[in-house]
């Protein structure tokens, strides 16, 4: 979106080093923001860092669902470029599985980074946001758990609903001390971490289905974001927007009824 400036911004995005969080990541560093690039993924971490090349960057590795890790984040951001205006707590994981076979292990891990790892993220950020009276923060939900569902996805779609509850709370909360809080809701998006569910049947299928006709590339959920962590947007607080190409506006399937009217 032009005209959306992050001059003098600083901005931290989690789960940057891949997908959705990494095209975040460069839309706000386009916009002018300072960006601070978190991944769990060392590897990713390091590739991303020299995308960058020299540009206001600071990337590191670190697993949302750990408090100690988010608090060395946000001190090491605060030490590098002094304050910390935008977070985009996006990191996730979806690994599918069947409800009467889910592991234990794998519900709290996807309680524990995608929805968890929010809220850490968030209490981490939060002093210096405070003091600064400004913030802008918004996490990557999902149309799934609030919309639309997925079998073999119930511990995915109960943290994207949680993510949702969150942002209503947090919100509220924050109002007072100048900061924001909203979500995207993406639709299906083309990513390294979502491209291998497909097959090539599955693949047209979806597209298909997709009103707008194609599926998201990660730069357009980054145009959402951009807009919702700018100062342009300060007067909008508890919301999530869609971002899915129309998908969740069919009641028929593609093609129906055969005559529009
Ligand atoms: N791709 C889609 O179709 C889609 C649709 C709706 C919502 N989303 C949401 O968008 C976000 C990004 O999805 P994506 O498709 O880009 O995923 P992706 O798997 O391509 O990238 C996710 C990144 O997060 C990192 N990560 C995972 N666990 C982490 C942890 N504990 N700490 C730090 N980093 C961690 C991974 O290493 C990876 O680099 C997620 O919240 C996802 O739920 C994606």
């Amino acid at each position: 979106m032009s005209g959306v400036s992050q001059k003098g911004r600083v901005a931290l995005v989690t789960g940057a080093g891949r997908g959705i969080g990494l095209a975040i990541a460069q839309k706000l560093s386009d916009d002018g923001a300072a960006v601070v690039i978190i991944d769990r993924d060392a590897d990713l971490v390091g590739e991303v860092r020299e995308k960058f090349g020299d540009r206001q960057v600071l990337a590191t590795t670190a697993d949302v669902s750990s408090a100690a890790d988010m608090e060395r984040v946000a001190a090491e951001t605060l030490k590098t470029f002094g304050r910390i205006d935008v977070l985009c707590p996006n990191a996730a994981v979806f690994d599918s599985a069947p409800l009467d076979t889910m592991e234990e292990a794998l519900w709290d891990r996807l309680m524990s980074v995608n929805l968890k790892g929010v809220f850490l993220s968030v209490q981490a950020c939060l002093p210096a946001m405070k003091a600064q009276r400004y913030g802008r923060i918004v996490a990557s939900s999902s149309i799934t758990g609030n919309r639309t569902a997925i079998a073999g996805m119930a511990h995915y779609a109960s943290t994207k609903a949680g993510i949702n509850g969150f942002v209503r709370a947090s919100a509220l909360e924050l109002a007072p001390f100048g900061i924001s809080v909203n979500a995207v809701e993406p639709g299906h998006v083309m990513t390294e971490g979502a491209g291998p569910m497909y097959d090539a049947d599955f693949r047209a299928a979806v597209e298909a289905f997709i009103p707008i006709g194609r599926f998201a590339a990660p730069a357009d959920i980054a145009e959402a974001v951009a807009f919702l962590a700018s100062e342009r947007a300060g007067y909008i607080t508890g919301q999530t927007l869609t971002v899915d190409g129309g998908l969740t506006l069919r009641e028929y399937p593609a093609g129906y009824p055969k005559t529009p009217t």
